[in-house]
């Protein structure tokens, strides 16, 4: 499934990550979600699923959730504790967000934490965002930006990227993204401080965006 270079870093990375419990947010998305009975929700990035089970749970026997990742190791043990907790409405899907096999408008609310700075078209993961939210769905979406343009020698280099630095956009960059990809007023629900993350300074925030229009009509 992993294609290119960085989605192979990537796959190699947090297959291995997969086995342990160290943690991989960087937010508290789920936290500021509030999935509620019946809602279809999707996690981008779902890595081990405890955020998708978390959310299956809320939804309850009349919603569905979706968990979407690019790596393998990460699919098997969220679908292991998954069967394990014995949750059946949640789904496990091997996938790369830049294509994601839903519907459109189809979805109420969309999460990740700590994952879109990892993919390789940036846009195209919020143009697919925009595409399966129904209308009035929303996103609460945790993740990095850098204070500055990260260099091209970093960007470039699949395992920078797959650790979690290398492939973030400024913060210029990352409104301007929700934007064209047709989010406005996007509400910031934390933010941190710059810190230091591999070669570079980043941030962290949490925010929430809507898809416009009421979600009464299709
Ligand atoms: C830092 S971990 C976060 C995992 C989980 N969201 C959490 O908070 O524990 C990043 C996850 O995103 C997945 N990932 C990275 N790039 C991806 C892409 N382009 N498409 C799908 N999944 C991707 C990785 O496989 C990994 O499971």
């Amino acid at each position: 499934m992993p294609e290119t270079k960085t989605e192979n870093a990537i796959n190699i990375r947090y297959s291995e990550l997969a086995e342990t419990s160290c943690c991989l947010s960087c937010g508290g998305a789920v936290n500021h979600a509030n999935a509620g009975p019946g809602e279809t929700c999707v996690d981008l990035g779902s890595g081990r699923g405890t955020d998708a089970i978390r959310m299956a749970e809320a939804v309850g026997a009349d919603g569905m959730v979706y968990g979407l990742d690019l790596s393998d190791g990460m699919i098997r043990t969220a679908e292991k504790t998954a069967a394990r907790l014995g949750v059946e409405n949640v789904k496990f899907l091997q996938t790369d967000l830049e294509q994601i096999p839903l519907e459109d408008k189809s979805v109420d609310l969309v999460i990740s934490n700590c994952v879109i700075n990892h993919a390789e078209d940036k846009q195209k993961v919020w143009n697919e965002v925009s595409r399966i939210l129904k209308k009035g769905g929303r996103f609460v979406v945790s993740d990095i930006y850098s204070s500055k343009p990260v260099p091209e020698e970093y960007k470039n280099d699949p395992e920078a990227v797959a650790e979690c630095w290398a492939g973030s956009v400024t913060r210029e960059e990352y409104l301007l993204q929700l934007e064209t990809a047709g989010f406005k007023d996007i509400e910031i629900l934390e933010e941190s401080n710059p810190y230091p993350k591999g070669k570079i300074e980043v941030s962290s925030w949490t925010i929430l965006g809507r898809k416009s229009g009421c979600g009464c009509c299709k």
